[in-house]
């Protein structure tokens, strides 16, 4: 299916900004282009960053596999969520889809877009509700996010049922695979090849403990990806981030050792944590954070942990989450921290 269909007007119209180091294809010696300052007192802090980061691309799509043409890498996978909106959705007319609970920044950037929201609520087991989706699609939903694991819920969806939702959407399917790497799931990273309105969306912010540098990337088809490159700020990726990236990228990546503690602490704490007298549900979880239900107010439970120096989230607010709280999975000590304080408050 043809991807221009899906994009707006004025973003196929558009001339992006082009800098004259992006025009130049020689060896360059003398850099008097981009009213920089010429001294260099900090490690090249000096001059702009390489806007298409030719050498980190490199690097991102060997790591993950994939043609460097299919790769955007944003400012977090935020920006990516961002920029897919802005290029799909006309403001007014056009709508993403979104199954609640679920991260709440694709309903944010639709907003601000002024693009409509659909939701459809996941079922009562959090599994996608795919009847009431192929009831509900039209061809003004440009994009369907699914979150696998999902966020807050944990859970994660069967790649099959991913690739329904794109059978029966004209638009995008975007998959958010921000906490893939505590799962057992398989990405659906190889399936882009087979259809081209399929984006997964990857992090540095979680397995690769760099939330701090603000890296993401949005992996799809290189007709899409090439207009998400055409609307980002020229300069999108500093050039400090660059370097840390590179460096995550040369050692390790997400560190398997500590990708394993996470799990290990995920089960340990799940089992520790059903045993505290407040408390009546801890669902299961692929991710690196547990969704709780309490017996009592969430909200007064975060309030006290508050006042205890320890910050968790509350999500009763969101549909099918009343009562839960969700608790990411810290170091063991910090486990240790929160169950001894919880025990405290709920016993
Ligand atoms: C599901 C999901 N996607 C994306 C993000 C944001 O990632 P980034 O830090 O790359 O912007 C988060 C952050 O918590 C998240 O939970």
């Amino acid at each position: 299916m043809d991807i221009d269909r899906i994009i707006r007007k004025n973003i196929l119209a558009l001339k992006p900004y082009s800098s004259a180091r992006n025009e130049f294809s020689g060896k360059a010696e003398l850099f008097l282009d981009a009213n920089e300052s010429p001294w260099d007192d900090d490690s090249r802090l000096n001059r702009y960053p390489d806007p298409m980061q030719r050498e980190l691309r490199r690097k991102i799509a060997k790591c993950f596999s994939v043609p460097e043409a299919s790769l955007f890498i944003g400012n977090g996978s935020d920006e990516a969520i961002d920029l897919l909106i802005r290029v799909t959705c006309e403001p007014e007319q056009d709508r993403i889809v979104q199954f609640p609970p679920t991260y709440g920044m694709y309903e944010v950037q639709a907003r601000i877009q002024n693009a409509g929201v659909k939701n459809i609520l996941l079922n009562e087991d959090f599994s996608l509700p795919v009847e009431d989706y192929i009831k509900q699609v039209d061809e003004k939903d440009k994009i369907t996010f699914v979150c696998t694991p999902n966020n807050p819920t944990g859970n994660s969806f069967a790649p099959e049922v991913i690739e329904t939702l794109v059978h029966e959407t004209s638009g995008l399917v975007v998959v958010d695979e921000a906490y893939i790497d505590f799962s057992d799931s398989k990405s659906m990273i190889e399936k882009i090849s087979h259809y081209n309105r399929l984006v997964v969306l990857r992090t540095f912010s979680k397995a690769w403990a760099a939330a701090g540098i603000r890296l993401g990337i949005a992996i799809g088809n290189p007709e899409l990806i090439k207009y998400l490159n055409a609307v980002k700020y020229p300069y999108n990726i500093n050039q400090l981030t660059a370097e840390k990236a590179l460096s995550l990228l040369e050692s390790k990546g997400p560190y398997d050792e500590r990708r394993e503690l996470i799990r290990q602490e995920r089960e340990k704490m799940r089992q520790k944590l059903l045993e505290i007298r407040g408390i009546e549900t801890v669902f299961p979880s692929d991710a690196n954070f547990l969704l709780v239900r309490v017996k009592d107010s969430a909200h007064e439970l975060v309030r006290k942990l508050a006042e205890r120096g320890i910050i968790i989230r509350d999500r009763s607010q969101l549909p099918r989450c009343e009562k839960c709280v969700r608790i990411t999975i810290g170091r063991p000590e910090d486990n240790e921290r929160l169950l001894t304080t919880l025990k405290e408050i709920l016993s």
